[in-house]
């Protein structure tokens, strides 16, 4: 599995996003970014086309949950985008994740990575138990959708790199795991709680980390990235 740093694009409106990208015009590879709701609510399926077209690898995290049929139909949609990684929430059940795979299928034979939300990581054990009445471990409760999702044949999970290292063990070393959360040594965790360094999260087995605000708020985002990428790849 080729590693990789994803950087999360959470602008709101195309000229932001865009005038970031601009920057990266004289890198050798284009970065691989993530494509959130705020964007594509914001922006719509035009955005994705026009970051295609400009030569990058797309993780459009959209989280779908909804009825079987409904998540077939929408992932067929998204798939024809040409994006290169999807996900969904492995709460909507394997029925719904199976639907996923089929839609997510091109004429052509292959398919988007689609890659599973165990429970998010705003989510703890204490809300968890109060609100959605389930009373496992939280760790154990991430492990069993994991697998759920690795059963069902989809291709990997978002999580921290924390738990990385034992999805693997659970599910397979090519099952892939995508971990936002990263931050550098000396720089500011903001709102993440758990976070790890570029070069830790490589340590934990992490396949893609996921790298938002210390890159896109930094005074020099390729410098950013390319210290993300010479930490981590
Ligand atoms: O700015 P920062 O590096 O915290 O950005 C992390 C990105 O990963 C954001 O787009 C956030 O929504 C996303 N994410 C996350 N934690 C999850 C799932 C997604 O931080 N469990």
């Amino acid at each position: 599995m080729g590693k990789d740093v994803i950087i999360a694009l959470d602008f709101d409106s195309r000229e932001a996003a865009l005038a970031f990208l601009d920057r990266f015009a004289g890198e050798p590879e284009k970065p691989f970014v993530k494509i959130g709701m705020e964007l594509y609510y914001a922006e719509g399926p035009a955005i994705v086309r026009e970051i295609k077209a400009r030569g990058h690898k797309i993780f459009l995290d959209l989280k779908l949950h909804d009825i079987p049929n409904t998540v077939k139909k929408a992932m067929a949609v998204l798939s024809r985008l040409d994006v290169d990684m999807v996900n969904l929430h492995a709460a909507g059940t394997r029925a719904m994740m199976e639907a996923a795979l089929e839609g997510a299928a091109r004429p052509d034979g292959c398919r988007p990575l689609v890659i599973a939300v165990t429970q998010l990581t705003s989510t703890s054990q204490e809300r968890m138990e109060a609100d959605l009445l389930i009373e496992q471990p939280l760790d154990q409760v991430v492990l069993h959708y994991a697998r759920c999702a690795a059963q069902t044949g989809l291709a990997g999970v978002v999580c921290s790199p924390l738990e990385a290292g034992k999805v693997h063990q659970a599910c397979g070393a090519d099952f892939v795991t995508v971990t936002p959360g990263v931050r550098f040594a000396d720089g500011d965790a903001g709102d993440q709680v758990r976070v790890t360094t570029p070069a830790r999260a490589k340590e934990l087995g992490s396949d893609y980390i996921v790298v938002g605000r210390p890159i896109t708020q930094a005074a020099d985002p390729v410098a950013a990235y390319r210290r993300c990428v010479s930490e981590f790849v």
